[in-house]
């Protein structure tokens, strides 16, 4: 008997556990609200691969307010590998968010280094890497952290317009708002100075975003975050070309242990990386 052909369709609210679990299964230990917020702002971004009623693969394909998108979570069930089902699912999901965006709106992934010649074939350009440094959370609070929402969502979604290729406000806002997350803001002269956000993930926090107008300010925020979750395990993704953002990883006694190559289809956006001293997510750019 012939075997159903596969097919592609979105993603039903109750497979995006699963999703998570696979990606869980990787490695990635995803932000326990992670898959959740997306889902809320776009679940049109939650693509599933089945044969039958079986999911038997994912991904997502982010729109940010239909200016910049975003690949990520991109699995297929580990015994059905190898096949060119892999092949068919990126190549309709890249088709797919082409259509969600604004025309030649750019496309950002965090791709496995291993992956970089098949996503160069699929017209991504690698622009650098982002990496993972891992340890345990210790640090001093700075007695002028102030906490969201003193610092208010108004204030944050104006200083992460700095360092984010498109507005972001509905999933800034529950990204801010998450259960057990730590948001810290720093103001200087001229408004805020820089902002940080940790969030609890299967294992341990992820910092991100950490965006900051200086090294000092950096350090000041990751500092008060880990010091809001001592002796938590705790990730921070710095982009690799931000030199200061890797000695701080250092400073904190955090060790590279995973990294991704961050590639654009389209032009790259014109980020501040010296900024950038946590990428928001891998998996949403
Ligand atoms: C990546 C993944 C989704 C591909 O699915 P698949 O069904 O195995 O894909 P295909 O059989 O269509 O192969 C697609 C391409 O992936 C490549 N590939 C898959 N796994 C790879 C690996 N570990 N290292 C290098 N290349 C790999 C294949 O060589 C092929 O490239 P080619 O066309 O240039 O030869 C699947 O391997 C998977 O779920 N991996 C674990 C999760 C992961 O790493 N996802 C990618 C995150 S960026």
């Amino acid at each position: 008997m012939a075997m159903t052909a596969p097919s592609i369709t979105p993603m039903r609210a109750d497979e995006v556990p699963v999703l998570e679990e696979w990606a869980a299964q990787e490695g990635w230990n995803p932000g326990l609200a992670d898959l959740a917020i997306a889902y809320a702002v776009d679940p049109a971004a939650f693509i599933a691969l089945r044969r039958g009623d079986e999911l038997i693969g994912g991904g997502t394909i982010f729109s940010h307010s239909s200016q910049f998108g975003f690949m990520g979570l991109f699995i297929i069930r580990a015994a059905l590998r190898g096949q060119g089902l892999g092949t068919e699912l990126w190549h309709q999901r890249l088709t797919l968010l082409r259509g969600r965006l604004v025309p030649g709106a750019t496309i950002g992934m965090d791709g496995v280094f291993a992956m970089v010649p098949f996503y160069e074939k699929g017209g991504f350009r690698l622009a650098h890497r982002d990496l993972r440094f891992e340890g345990i959370a210790h640090g001093v609070t700075d007695p002028q952290a102030r906490p969201y929402p003193e610092i208010s969502f108004g204030e944050i979604a104006a200083y992460d317009r700095r360092f984010f290729p498109a507005p972001r406000p509905a999933f800034l806002l529950r990204w801010l708002e998450q259960p057990g997350a730590q948001v810290l803001g720093l103001r200087g002269e001229h408004g805020l100075s820089g902002y940080g956000v940790a969030r609890p993930c299967r294992s341990g926090f992820k910092l991100g975003p950490v965006f900051a107008d200086s090294p000092d300010v950096a350090e000041r925020l990751i500092g008060s975050l880990l010091a809001a979750i001592p002796g938590e395990k705790v990730a921070l993704d710095v982009p690799e070309p931000n030199g200061a953002g890797l000695e701080l990883a250092a400073k904190f006694g955090l060790r590279e242990s995973f990294g991704c190559a961050r590639m654009y289809h389209g032009p790259a956006p014109a980020l501040p990386l010296d900024g950038i001293f946590g990428v928001t997510s891998f998996e949403f750019g």
